[in-house]
């Protein structure tokens, strides 16, 4: 299919409900040619539709996940049709089987399709599409007319071969003549909502390359404290967030340097990778790094004590049991601090806090560790901590207002976090020159 780029759906959302037709195959051209025009697209599939095509060859083409199931929140806990049915400049329902038609023209709310537009107040269009006896049936006549007696705009199907093998009308129309369709609908009206923060989130958020030029420094993963050259004294953390931390950094263009204790996760290959199992090769290596540095993100876990003797040998069980003499690690993100600020490097330092219950004690760590930034979360929530997806944390900005962000998926946290550094660079070059001007 060829498709125009005139970018006459410039800057629109439309909505493109995907119903259980065969022609379901074809919904995937047609968010090519949306889009191609310049919209913003999100589809909502029903059931059955993804028995004819995969959400996944959807969500590819649109960068956002489609929508499945009337009861789906989005990650910061909105409700996912209503952001749609609110935010769409249209909805294309393509194909509309004849089960969708009476629904719709019911007014029942059983799919994520009917039910959005039930809730919203956008323009409608829709394309039928099955067996033509089907079609031809008053009872699909009388939902299509009611339909239409709603300001509905109906693309009729056309003739021709149908799955069934029989000439009938009841293909789906082609994209041209439903593409005309929606134009038409969208004459004389505005954009309906602008801002993307208040549309259906795309997965992967634009590439900027607003850290290009920046060399950043991140820390993730645990540290493990060896006993014996068996075992070792280390914590829950999978370096989820750090890596998260590092994809986005490397995304946005940034030189990143990724010191990682113990990790579960896979490991960005395109970021110089140091590998620091222990407290003390984490210094080494952080202390090595921050003195060319524009960023140093502290997202490992590190070991606040070690065993103060490692025994050459895998120490026996014995009846008496173990004790191990424990020994306080070095405190890495405050030594970096130190050294940062004697340097007149204008480095921005992002500490984290993994706390249980309260998130007090993470205003007076900031404080106490002199942080820029420091990212507090109660790793005892649900959703967020060691392994989880998603992370809900406080932003504690000392000499700030701290920032409680929403449930969102650690890399969203990644992104915003990112943001935040940017602004704090910006703020210390400004302080910096002000006080060179005194
Ligand atoms: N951190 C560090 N060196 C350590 C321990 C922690 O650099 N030996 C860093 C962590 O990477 C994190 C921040 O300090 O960015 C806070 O870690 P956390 O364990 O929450 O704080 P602690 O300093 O260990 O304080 P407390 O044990 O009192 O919670």
């Amino acid at each position: 299919m060829t498709v125009e780029t005139g970018g006459k759906l410039q800057g629109r959302l439309i909505l493109l409900g995907v119903t259980g037709s065969i022609a379901a195959y074809k919904s995937a051209e047609l968010a090519r040619a949306l889009i191609a025009e310049g919209a913003d697209v999100q589809v909502l599939m029903s059931h059955t539709a993804q028995q004819f095509i995969g959400p996944l060859t959807l969500q590819t083409l649109t960068r956002r996940r489609p929508m499945t199931d009337p009861l789906e929140l989005l990650p910061d806990q909105r409700i996912a049709h209503i952001v749609a049915a609110d935010s769409a400049d249209l909805i294309l329902v393509a194909p509309a089987t004849a089960n969708w038609l009476g629904s719709m023209a019911a007014g029942l709310a059983g799919d994520v399709i009917t039910v959005t537009c039930l809730a919203s107040t956008a323009p409608v269009v829709v394309a039928p599409a099955m067996d033509g006896d089907m079609y031809a049936h008053p009872a699909t006549n009388a939902n299509v007319a009611k339909l239409a007696s709603w300001g509905y705009s109906i693309v009729e199907p056309g003739s021709g071969p149908l799955a069934s093998g029989a000439i009938g009308r009841g293909r789906l129309a082609e994209p041209a003549a439903i593409l005309d369709a929606v134009h038409r609908a969208l004459e004389g009206r505005p954009i309906r909502q602008p801002d993307p923060a208040l549309r259906p989130p795309v997965l992967v958020p634009e590439p900027t390359a607003d850290l290009a030029g920046w060399h950043v420094v991140i820390t993730a993963g645990g540290t493990a404290e060896p006993i014996d050259p068996v075992r070792y004294i280390g914590n829950r953390s999978t370096g989820k967030m750090g890596v998260a931390i590092a994809e986005a950094a490397l995304a946005r263009g940034a030189d990143v340097t990724l010191i990682h204790g113990m990790t579960s996760v896979a490991l960005p290959e395109e970021a110089n990778l140091v590998s620091a199992p222990t407290a003390a090769q984490m210094r080494e290596a952080v202390l090595a790094a921050v003195a060319d540095t524009d960023a140093l993100v502290m997202a490992a876990a590190v070991a606040d004590f070690r065993p103060r003797a490692i025994a050459d040998t895998k120490i026996a069980r014995g009846a008496a049991g173990l004790t191990l003499e424990l020994e306080p690690t070095s405190d890495i993100l405050a030594e970096a601090v130190s050294v940062a600020r004697q340097s007149a490097r204008n480095l921005v330092i992002v500490g984290f806090a993994a706390e249980t219950g309260s998130l007090v004690r993470a205003r007076d760590k900031a404080t106490r560790k002199g942080v820029d930034l420091l990212v507090a979360n109660d790793v005892a929530e649900a959703g967020s901590g060691f392994g989880t997806d998603t992370n809900r944390v406080t932003l504690v900005v000392p000499g700030g207002d701290d920032e409680e962000w929403p449930l969102m998926s650690k890399r969203q946290v990644a992104d915003r976090l990112w943001d935040r550094v940017i602004t704090a660079r910006a703020a210390r070059s400004k302080s910096g020159a002000q006080l060179a001007a005194t």
